[in-house]
């Protein structure tokens, strides 16, 4: 199967690179299965049911969440009625599911949504989670595992790839919005330790920058907001993968001015 991941979608602006461009990706490259993070989609907090259906309708099958999966009220019936997905180590009392198995392509997919510590709400341990879920897919016969790793630290993300090598079909990280160049297949596991927004890429992390540079300046915390005109980009990441490994990745930006860069996956010897 080919799967794609869009990382943090912030806002309309990332919305509207996915409206443009997610159709003619899907063509295009062949791709089953579109995984797409949504916890900044609705004005960069959260997730509305409107916005839900715009992206389902734009060609995203299932969305993963983080920690602002919680920021807009109605993703409480939303995890019932849409493919949506908020972290798995969230306790198990918690609204929803971080673990979801899909039929793609003649063969299972289980799509995992994890939460880092550092910098995070406070949660079950994303490591022993993990670890558990895999054993609990591996058992019940679901090979293809992805997951979608929300963390802040890379320190955090490279031991989950050090655990899991060999184990998962893919970890992509997400949540800092700044795309890292570590795109690899490490024993047949894709890596990157985070994709990026999609969405504004001239300012800081998709935010207007006035908000965010008065708290650097001052101290204060202050309410962060969309641009209204900003330079866009959609990142993707590309992925084969059959009977639990990976065996080709790749990632496209596609720019606002028409430039699209490709970036090929290295597979570690
Ligand atoms: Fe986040």
């Amino acid at each position: 199967m080919r799967i794609a991941f869009i990382g943090d979608i912030v806002g309309k602006p990332g919305r509207d690179m996915i409206q443009k461009h997610l159709k003619s990706i899907r063509d295009e490259y062949e791709v089953d299965f579109v995984i797409a993070n949504y916890e900044n989609a609705s004005h960069g907090f959260g997730l509305t049911s409107k916005n839900a259906d715009e992206l389902v309708s734009f060609g995203v099958d299932c969305m993963t969440g983080g920690n602002h999966t919680w920021d807009k009220k109605e993703i409480i019936p939303l995890l019932d009625t849409h493919e949506l997905l908020r972290p798995h180590n969230y306790p198990d009392e918690v609204h929803g599911t971080g673990c979801k198995v899909y039929e793609v392509a003649g063969e299972k997919l289980a799509i995992l949504n994890l939460l880092g510590h550092f910098s995070m709400p406070q949660v079950d341990n994303a490591f022993r989670k993990a670890k558990q879920a895999v054993k609990e897919l591996k058992e019940s016969g679901v090979k293809n595992i992805f997951i979608d790793f929300h963390a802040e630290a890379t320190s955090e993300k490279r031991a989950m790839l050090m655990m899991l090598q060999g184990e998962v079909s893919a970890i992509i990280g997400t949540h800092t919005h700044v795309s890292s160049d570590d795109f690899q297949i490490s024993e047949g596991t894709a890596y990157l330790s985070d994709i990026g927004l999609s969405g504004c890429r001239d300012n800081v992390i998709g935010m207007d920058s006035k908000a965010p540079l008065k708290q650097f300046l001052t101290g204060l915390k202050s309410h962060f907001d969309i641009p209204r005109k900003c330079k866009k980009i959609l990142q993707i990441a590309i992925m084969d993968i059959s009977d639990g490994r990976c065996s080709n990745a790749f990632k496209l930006k596609y720019f606002c001015d028409g430039r699209i860069l490709k970036t090929e996956a290295w597979i570690e010897s």
